[in-house]
């Protein structure tokens, strides 16, 4: 590997998976269920028996170890360890208890999210996210899991992207309950803040006082699609508003913000975490004459900006720089939490990665404490409405017989690793 820039010692390098995408069985969920209507996934697709990674777990961990990973982010399932109201299932305790040891076992940091987009069927017929019991019920359920699985946690993560359900589940209609309805939307995204907060106090309360605990929040780089459109500029800030900033307002300040709240403060929220994840994507390009849609290839002219080809989404590294600087007000340490690139173009997927790894250098450049990356994923799983249509792993899996397969870019990822440091000329 050529001459490389280094990253701060210590530096988390891993890669992210969430429960329902690759175990497999999680039929206590919404989602299994919602598969199964049909014509809501695209190809018929269905998450089956994953990539059996609850089984795998252990082969899946050797073999990101292998691949250099000092870290893995994954998520503990909620229609596992509370299958019916007010039971918690030991059983799958237990094997949450394996997973973090089996981590920990392979020299890698275990940071786990409570909940990741799916819910138990329980909570999905009561209403799921519209329901206000709903932030209870993921109090009571974190303090569980906070006792069950305790010290063997190195970060906690409370809600995985708490803007996607009110946006892709309740204005896009495209995750279940498949609503499209903003008034309904703005309720679902109040309590996914009051949720967090009280995750965040319930944890607290039972894991060690040095464990730390955060949110991880989806953000777009959002830009008037014209800068020098006046209504285009008002258009991108407030979907940047809306997409980005109100909730981390709300964690920061503890009030529940406009376009959601009335600036109403909830107890308990001022400052309800310890550390932040950024999961990042893509770059929006607001126009004031059309509705928001994040992967139509929207371009600016005389601009030639790169697509994901399996996703659409605009490859925009810059974006992610924006961000994390964006996030030093915070005054608290950061991890990309999710970053990644769906394709079965391994110079693609390489070229990616060495750029986006660039801007988190130059966010700590400018003094931007962040501590770890997470590439999302690890191997190829269940994108949710896309199916098995994506290819996001560095490492692929063949149908049929599961087989584990690291690609191109796993290697060149894990020699960044060994190294701690991302060489300074752009891969081929
Ligand atoms: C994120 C989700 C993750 C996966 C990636 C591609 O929004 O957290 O589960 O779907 O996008």
């Amino acid at each position: 590997m050529s001459a490389g820039r280094p990253f701060p010692a210590g530096f988390l390098f891993g890669a992210a998976t969430s429960a329902h995408q690759v175990e497999g069985g999680n039929v206590n969920s919404n989602w299994w269920h919602w598969e199964r209507e049909g014509g809501r996934v695209r190809d018929g697709g269905v998450s089956g028996i994953a990539c059996d990674h609850y089984r795998r777990f252990d082969d899946d961990f050797r073999l990101a170890a292998e691949l250099g990973h000092n870290a893995h982010r994954c998520s503990v399932e909620w229609a596992r360890i509370e299958p019916e109201e007010g039971r918690f299932d030991e059983r799958a305790l237990d094997h949450y208890r394996a997973v973090c040891d089996s981590i920990h076992r392979h020299g890698m940091r275990a940071t786990v999210t409570l909940h990741h987009f799916t819910h138990p069927m329980w909570v999905a017929r009561a209403g799921g996210w519209e329901n206000p019991k709903i932030v209870d019920w993921l109090a009571r359920y974190a303090e569980r899991v906070g006792r069950a699985l305790g010290g063997r946690v190195d970060v906690w993560w409370t809600i995985n992207e708490p803007m996607v359900a009110p946006v892709v589940a309740y204005v896009l209609g495209l995750h279940p309950p498949a609503v499209k309805d903003p008034a309904r939307a703005l309720v679902v995204a109040r309590h996914t803040l009051l949720a967090h907060g009280a995750m965040y106090g319930a944890l607290k309360a039972v894991v060690p006082s040095t464990v730390p605990v955060g949110i991880v929040h989806n953000m777009i780089r959002v830009e008037p699609f014209d800068p020098a459109s006046e209504a285009d500029r008002d258009a991108a800030r407030a979907q940047d508003r809306f997409l980005n900033q109100w909730y981390l307002d709300g964690i920061t300040t503890g009030r529940v913000g406009a376009p959601v709240g009335r600036d109403e403060e909830v107890p308990g929220l001022a400052g309800s975490f310890d550390v932040f994840g950024i999961n990042y994507y893509f770059r929006s390009l607001v126009r004031s004459d059309a509705m928001p849609d994040f992967s139509t290839h929207v371009r600016r002219p005389g601009e030639r900006p790169e697509f994901t080809d399996e996703m659409g989404w605009e490859v925009h590294p810059p974006g992610l720089g924006h961000l994390l600087r964006r996030l030093k007000a915070l005054a608290k340490p950061v991890y990309v939490t999710e970053n990644g690139h769906a394709t079965l173009d391994e110079a693609a997927r390489t070229r990616h990665l060495w750029a986006h790894l660039h801007q988190v250098l130059d966010a700590v450049a400018d003094g931007v404490d962040v501590r770890g990356f997470f590439y999302w994923s690890l191997i190829d799983n269940f994108e949710w409405a896309e199916g098995w249509t994506r290819h996001f792993g560095l490492v692929a899996m063949e149908p049929g017989t599961l087989a584990r397969r690291p690609r191109p870019a796993a290697t060149w990822y894990r020699d960044v690793i060994r190294a701690n440091a991302v060489p300074i000329s752009r891969p081929a």
